[in-house]
């Protein structure tokens, strides 16, 4: 099956930036989706002004993942842990020229990578990041809105 990806996208995922680790990373977060089995781990050097002065990303997932962590590494650097909050994966597939309907849930996964390495940092420094919710470890959850065999009680 032939699918449609951007050359935007066809780039980050042959020359993927900012792989690697950064070692004593004021935050990092690890997510994946159940469903695929694609992990992401993001890194975050924040300075005293709470300025992302770099970001790493290791992703064990498909082309798009790769290719929306590594956008999502690019658009951080430089911003505000605030400002890295606007870095949605709406934000990311702009960047990309767009994802095939299929691999949206890819660019969601370098979303909540980001933000749990924010909260990460969040809570090393135990301050609060406005907008910042807690992330999930597992994203499929959100997929599926509401669990059929939990609890519904409010
Ligand atoms: S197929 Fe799941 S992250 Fe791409």
């Amino acid at each position: 099956m032939a699918m449609n990806y951007s050359e935007a996208v066809m780039d980050h995922f042959t020359n993927p930036r900012n792989v690697g680790e950064i070692e004593n990373a004021s935050g990092c977060g690890t997510v994946g989706n159940a469903v695929c089995g694609d992990i992401m781990r993001v890194y975050l050097d924040i300075d005293d002004d709470g300025i992302i002065q770099d970001a790493k990303f290791k992703t064990f997932g498909c082309g798009a993942a790769i290719a929306t962590s590594s956008m999502a590494t690019v658009l951080v650097k430089g911003k505000t842990v605030q400002q890295a909050l606007e870095v949605t994966n709406k934000a990311v597939m702009e960047a990309l020229d767009g994802l095939p309907p299929v691999k949206v849930h890819c660019s969601l996964l370098a979303e909540e990578a980001i933000h749990a390495a924010l909260w990460d940092y969040a809570e090393k420094n135990g301050i609060m990041i406005e907008g910042l919710e807690k992330p999930v470890s597992d994203i499929s959850e959100h997929d599926h809105g509401h669990d059929i065999d939990d609890e519904d009680e409010d």
